[in-house]
């Protein structure tokens, strides 16, 4: 098995996360360790299409297991979403002769490199880095804990003023179509509602849930919205509540991109790491068309098919308790 791959290929497609860097150095220097070369791939699927590649080495990827962000870059294509760009990309990786290629990314990196694999064999191996936390099949995603220790520092922050003024925030944080980010960072706030697009709660219901907290004289209190929650994003749910219910004065604030960015945590630099030997270590045993995943701190193989098509559904004990501590 060993002897087939000789060469790999790594890149970092779709939203960045915090804690890439630590997944590509884990590729790198497991690759090296079992007599591997390893090709860096700049921009995403965009530089597999235009041959934007550079030899990595050990030392290519010191000191860079702390830092944000991913020297790799990364970008969405549109090029690769079709055949022809697709072509380009293998062609490019052929003449170089690279056997595998290591995908760091998330729902739509996978999505391309599923397809890829299907057209041209050449075995693929996802490593899932995404702050959504959103794929099927591993437990975490590489910076979803960097990303939520983000929103509860900031969450506390905003915590503090509105307390002062005695306001309620809607603060409204990322994960796409997920509501990962804002039940974690919900229960580690004392978040008095958490909107997610998992579990539907109206304005009405918000607005009771307001009215409760204001009767056992909550002064202040914090409402996160997921960015894909039903009701509309934090302005949205500001404005509905804001028409109905005038207890409180209110605020808004959307997070945004700082939830992206910065060192990421202990736990997210050891999951990199264990995922990005895995990785390796597991095109080397044969498997392909698969993402790298960890359950029950265990590593996993799952095929990218279920990864990409089935849900990742948030842990139901946590939205139970949630609503319990948030009275
Ligand atoms: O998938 C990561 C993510 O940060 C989502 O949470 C968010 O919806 C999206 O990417 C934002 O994408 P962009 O950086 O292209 O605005």
């Amino acid at each position: 098995m060993k002897d087939q791959i000789k060469k790999i290929a790594v890149l970092t497609s779709g939203g960045d996360s915090p804690g890439m860097n630590a997944a590509i150095r884990a590729v790198v220097r497991a690759a090296v360790f079992h007599e591997i070369e390893v090709e860096g791939v700049f921009q995403g699927y965009d530089g597999l299409i235009k041959g934007d590649f550079k030899r990595l080495n050990v030392r290519s990827v010191a000191k860079i297991l702390g830092r944000g962000g991913t020297i790799l870059k990364s970008a969405r294509s549109a090029e690769f979403m079709t055949k022809e760009g697709r072509q380009k990309a293998f062609d490019n990786l052929k003449n170089r002769n690279v056997d595998a290629l290591i995908t760091i990314g998330g729902n739509g990196t996978f999505t391309g490199a599923h397809i890829f694999h299907e057209e041209f064999g050449l075995p693929v191996m996802g490593i899932p880095g995404t702050i959504d936390n959103d794929l099927f099949g591993s437990d975490n995603t590489i910076g979803f804990d960097t990303a939520t220790n983000t929103v509860v520092e900031a969450i506390d922050k905003i915590r503090d003023t509105a307390n002062s003024h005695n306001r309620l925030f809607f603060v409204e944080v990322m994960g796409r179509d997920a509501g990962f980010i804002a039940l974690r960072s919900g229960i580690a706030t004392g978040a008095i509602a958490v909107l997610m697009p998992e579990e539907e709660m109206s304005i009405d219901e918000l607005i009771e849930v307001l009215e409760k907290g204001a009767e056992s004289n909550k002064t202040s209190s914090i409402v996160i919205v997921a960015e894909g929650d039903a009701n509309g994003g934090a302005y949205e749910v500001a404005r509905k509540v804001n028409q109905r219910y005038s207890q409180y004065e209110t605020r808004v604030t959307v997070l945004g991109h700082i939830q992206r960015g910065g060192v990421p945590s202990c736990w997210d630099r050891v999951l990199a790491s264990r995922m990005g030997v895995a990785a390796v270590e597991g095109l080397i045993n044969g498997h392909k068309d698969v993402m790298i995943g960890i359950i029950n701190d265990k590593e996993e193989y799952v095929k990218l098919n279920d990864a990409i098509s089935q849900k990742a559904e948030p842990n139901a004990e946590e939205m139970r308790i949630a609503k319990i501590l948030s009275i």
